[in-house]
């Protein structure tokens, strides 16, 4: 953010108020600027999102040449609007851009996306620099240049050129990379995850990641922030923003190797900066640092849908023994620990074993484990107080049915709420093949995270261990 706004964490203003982002994701009044007949154009599909939208606002196509578009009445400039506008979208070649954005100076717009190309991502930062004259000094926000717009799934508005509609859920998505974001929406709704808002950042001429940080941190469809970054432009505001906010930040942050900073150079025309400075900033600031995006989907999954973990140490319970290994190495080399098992919980447990095995943790409930075995260790793990976090696994061995397994998780998460020590989360995790499918779905579809990866499923725990390690931070401050 420039200096010449407002920011309540640097305390730096020139502008009597900070203004809010609410009428951006919450316009009333909408312009399209540059709308177009044209259907393979970008400035027609703008509109035309905006349309299909079940939004309540008034839109306003913009267009020298035509009457009408798309069934609107269409003015040829913006003052020949005369309500006050909210939002407006630039789908004009960069060139005209400048002229534009000085209209909406003039005419008060509070908002504007720029969905042009052709700035400083291509090295033409003259053209870009010129757009930050004509907005310093203005009370006005602008997202982009070189952005996809936003996908505002709560409240039901596209104000994006691009396809796809997101599955709703509380996770905001802020992405540096527009081609990723779109993918975004997709892996969202084939994970079941989802999706708040999801908005593009594009060059980062003004509204940038740590406004959209604080924005979303007080946005009530908003319990998940997660972002894709290449870099930051202003690093100590958006470590700040992180800190300020009440919920779980998850970052991916490009360019880690030498390689991929170059890549970041020529994707974006930004400095990828030191990773290792990156990290320990992040995790400073109390975010967690995602490797990927499938990471991202993984934790964010599991943190929309289950308590935060008041520890690290878990329980793992499986009908397979190879499995529960694996799952018990992923966890002790992400900083978990797999305590052995109280007496009490030994004891209950042992109740429903077969006589050819010993409890343990991993406990093995052996091959033919049904709903029965699955559901009594589990309520054992969650009643011990020395369990943070339970891992239910399942290797389709041929014995049980999958739908006993899952029936269990259900049945636990149901009584979850009952039970206030049973107040732990529970994630699943299985190998196996197209037979699980309806299984998976089950879970996934009732907000019970499951990961076909002894891997993922650790790091997703991990991701609510590190939520409750924040939340108790946060807690210790605000006694002291
Ligand atoms: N006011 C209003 N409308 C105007 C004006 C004006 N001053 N001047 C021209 N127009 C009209 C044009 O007449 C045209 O309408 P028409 O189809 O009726 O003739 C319309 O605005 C668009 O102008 P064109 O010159 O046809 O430009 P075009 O639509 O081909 O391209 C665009 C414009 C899409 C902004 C292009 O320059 C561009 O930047 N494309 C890339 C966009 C992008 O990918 N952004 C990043 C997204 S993130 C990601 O990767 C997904």
């Amino acid at each position: 953010m420039d200096v010449h706004r407002y920011n309540a964490k640097k305390n730096e203003c020139e502008l009597p108020m900070s203004h809010s982002l609410t009428s951006f994701f919450k316009p009333k009044t909408i312009a399209v600027v540059g709308a177009s007949k044209n259907s393979i154009k970008i400035g027609h599909a703008a509109l035309k999102n905006l349309l299909i939208s079940d939004y309540d606002c008034t839109i306003y196509p913009i267009n020298p040449k035509e009457q009408q578009i798309l069934g609107l009445k269409c003015h040829k400039k913006l003052s020949d609007i005369k309500r006050h506008i909210d939002l407006v979208l630039i789908s004009v070649p960069a060139p005209i851009v400048p002229e534009i954005l000085r209209e909406c100076v003039q005419k008060k717009v509070d908002n504007v996306i720029i969905i042009s190309s052709g700035f400083s991502e291509i090295g033409n930062h003259e053209l870009e620099e010129e757009l930050r004259q004509i907005i310093d000094h203005a009370p006005i926000r602008v997202l982009g240049p070189n952005t996809m717009g936003y996908k505002n799934a709560s409240d039901n508005l596209d104000a994006s050129f691009v396809f796809g509609v997101p599955r709703k859920g509380n996770l905001a998505l802020i992405s540096q990379s527009g081609a990723l974001g779109i993918g975004m929406i997709y892996l969202a709704n084939n994970e079941y995850v989802g999706v708040s808002k999801i908005i593009g950042v594009g060059n980062k001429l003004d509204i940038d990641d740590d406004d959209l940080i604080d924005y979303f941190a007080t946005d009530p469809a908003t319990k998940v922030i997660g972002l894709y970054i290449e870099a930051v432009k202003d690093g100590r505001a958006f470590m700040n923003s992180i800190k300020a906010c009440h919920k779980p930040v998850l970052v991916v942050k490009a360019g880690r190797s030498s390689a991929g900073a170059r890549a970041t150079a020529s994707h974006t025309g930004s400095m990828a900066g030191s990773d290792t400075i990156y990290s320990a900033a992040i995790k400073q600031a109390g975010g967690i640092r995602c490797r990927d995006i499938v990471e991202l989907f993984d934790m964010a999954r599991a943190l929309a849908g289950q308590p935060p973990a008041q520890g690290n140490r878990i329980g793992i319970i499986t009908n397979g023994g190879g499995l529960g290994i694996l799952l018990t190495d992923a966890c002790e080399a992400n900083g978990l620990h797999v305590p052995p098992l109280s007496k009490t919980t030994y004891k209950k447990i042992d109740k429903v074993l077969p006589d050819i095995v010993n409890p343990n943790n991993p406990v093995d409930l052996v091959a033919d484990a049904g709903f029965y075995r699955y559901e009594a260790s589990t309520r054992a793990m969650l009643e011990d107080p020395n369990i943070d976090g339970v891992i239910v696994a399942s290797v389709h061995g041929g014995y049980a049915r999958p739908q006993e397994f899952t029936g269990a998780i259900l049945k636990m998460i149901r009584e979850r709420k009952l039970h206030e020590e049973y107040k732990k989360p529970i994630l699943a995790t299985w190998v196996g093949g197209k037979e699980f499918e309806d299984m998976v779905f089950d879970l996934k579809s009732a907000g019970v995270p499951i990961y076909p990866s002894s891997w993922r499923t650790a790091r997703a725990m991990l991701g609510l261990y590190l939520e409750g390690k924040r939340i108790q931070r946060e807690e210790k401050q605000e006694q002291a």
